[in-house]
């Protein structure tokens, strides 16, 4: 690990609210590592923006009757509104049709094409009379070549998952008549020409995840196609050649360009030269499962395309799909729960609690269920955690009025006792370091367990010799556990430090958790319980709203 980090996660689409599936494979784990490296005393930053270009967020738009740019508008500051109440700390918001973004994905193509990366050629595109367009991915709908299925976007089957390569029956999407043929001028990436570096690439970088990289060096023998990066609709970053008349680059060349070009307009309105901290900077960008080839071979590519002038990143952390109920999350079908709506019933730290759990550093799949839920919040998260930080502290108030005792010798579960507090700052860390973030947050839970079994062993409302240094050696076990988790759970980590009678806010750094920090006398600030049970009656109810329709 280096001094300095970039954290981005997958661009959220401007066009509709963030669900449990977006925030449990990206956003929250890029956001408990940024908190992480920040508590090292690394310089990082997070830094996003809504992917406001393409093909559905256009017809959306005209459905509801807006132009494109009010609607990406509305979806953007809904999206970091939400991302702000479940405490994704962005250090910057930005989004895909800034100027900024614009003018650096201009500058990115006329850099690609001048060193021959692009290449073009005349192809034969859908194209409505009636509505007088050419018809791309979502304007054009008929049945899937493969498996028949009805309905299916000409980009995506959403019954087989496979892109059809010709849809059987097209229909405009806006009108419903057939579509004709017509002939246009598309600009292609020559993606073929990357094969061996992008290969060397992913052989030299040890910190990709082993599976994923085996499956895209698959990709890449059995051989790379190009890409066409045009789409004849007018919202986009228009080709920045006179030549392609109106013609606009497909969004998923200019998207992850504002991982860069955002973090530029971050850090140069800061003063700091954007572009050398980000050549210096550890880079990571979290995604799903679903965008690995987009991730692992596009954007390299036009990163290596342009001389490698931006570094690729060192971590691309891929994680799986989450499930609801054990069944896929649908939109249409209202399969899915809003985090707006989470929200309205339980605090951000249950939801970020539960999801880092059952979370992996891997592509399986991973499920949220209502009862599984409740489960862990009532018997981990408040059966352990909540419960030793609240007899610790409330212990302290009623026998020692409230300040941190003297110590006297350590007997040898006191000496055990210290010597966890003494190593919790590497053995979570290491963890934290390998990304594993599940087994990091269990490690700081077997903490708390084993100081919850020591208070119980030691006795101390009998008041025996020992009773002292069990209430300090605990109430600096809290301490620990407030710091460790921070990263995870920055609510509930600030509000157990208040109640250790210091600051609002944590000041400490990762390190210090090793440290027995408080001494005799400190006086503990107002205690109360942290968490409240998650009630049976209320998870029924959830159940029972799943799948039916929801007002937000
Ligand atoms: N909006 C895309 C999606 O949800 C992800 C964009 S990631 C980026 O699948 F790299 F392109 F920015
Ligand atoms: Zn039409």
């Amino acid at each position: 690990m280096g001094k300095k980090a970039i954290v981005t996660s997958a661009l959220p689409y401007a066009n509709g609210e963030i669900h449990l599936g977006h925030i449990a494979s990206t956003y929250l784990p890029a956001d408990v590592t940024n908190r992480y490296l920040k508590l090292t005393g690394m310089e990082s930053y997070y830094v996003c923006a809504s992917d406001d270009f393409g093909t559905p967020i256009l017809i959306q738009s005209e459905q509801e009757g807006k132009t494109p740019a009010e609607y990406v508008a509305h979806w953007n500051k809904r999206a970091l509104d939400d991302f702000s109440s479940f405490n994704i700390g962005f250090d910057y918001f930005y989004r895909t049709s800034s100027e900024e973004n614009i003018s650096f994905v201009q500058d990115v193509f006329k850099k690609l094409n001048d060193a021959g990366h692009i290449y073009e050629r005349e192809i034969i595109q859908f194209y409505c009379d009636n509505d007088k367009k050419f018809l791309p991915d979502r304007y054009v709908k008929g049945s899937c070549p493969h498996c028949n299925a009805e309905d299916q976007y000409s980009d995506l089957c959403e019954n087989c998952g496979r892109v059809p390569d010709e849809i059987v029956d097209p229909k405009c999407a806006i009108c419903g008549k057939p579509p004709t043929r017509k002939k246009t001028n598309h600009y292609f990436f020559k993606l073929k020409n990357f094969g061996d570096s992008l290969s060397r690439w992913l052989d030299e970088n040890q910190h990709l995840q082993k599976d994923v990289k085996k499956y895209v060096q698959n990709w890449i023998r059995s051989g790379l196609v190009d890409w066409d990066i045009t789409r004849d609709i007018s919202w986009g970053v228009p080709i920045p050649l006179d030549a392609a008349n109106g013609k606009v680059l497909y969004g998923w060349f200019d998207n992850h360009l504002a991982y860069i070009s955002a973090t530029l307009k971050f850090l140069n309105d800061k003063g700091i030269d954007g572009k050398k901290f980000w050549n210096t900077a550890d880079i990571y960008h979290f995604i799903g499962k679903d965008i690995v080839y987009h991730h692992y071979l596009f954007l390299p590519a036009m990163r290596l395309g342009i001389g490698s002038e931006y570094k690729l990143p060192d971590f691309i952390p891929t994680r799986g799909h989450l499930t609801l109920q054990a069944k896929k999350i649908s939109k249409s079908r209202n399969w899915y729960i809003g985090l707006k709506e989470f929200l309205q019933y339980y605090p951000a730290d249950y939801l970020r609690y539960h999801l880092v759990s059952i979370n992996p550093y891997s592509q399986d799949d991973l499920n949220f269920d209502w009862d599984d839920f409740a489960t862990r919040i009532n018997s981990e998260l408040i059966g352990n955690l909540g419960n030793f930080v609240n007899r610790a502290l409330e212990f302290t108030k009623k026998e020692f009025d409230g300040k941190v005792p003297e110590y006297e010798s350590f007997d040898e579960k006191d000496a055990e006792a210290e010597q966890k507090i003494r190593s919790l700052a590497a053995d979570v860390g290491d963890l934290m370091k390998q990304n594993h973030l599940d087994r990091a947050l269990k490690k700081i839970m077997e903490f708390s367990s084993h100081f919850n079994q020591y208070f119980q062993h030691k006795e101390p409302w009998k008041n025996g010799p020992g009773t002292a240094n069990c209430v300090y050696l605990s109430v600096n076990a809290v301490r620990s556990i407030s710091i460790a988790i921070l990263p995870f759970m920055p609510e509930s980590a600030n509000k157990i430090w208040m109640q250790l009678g210091l600051d609002k806010k944590i000041s400490a750094k990762w390190n210090d958790m090793s440290v027995l920090g408080m001494s005799a006398n400190h006086a503990l600030g107002y205690t109360s319980p942290l968490f409240s049970k998650v009630k049976s009656k209320d998870i029924e109810n959830h159940k029972k709203r799943l799948g039916t329709i929801r007002t937000r």
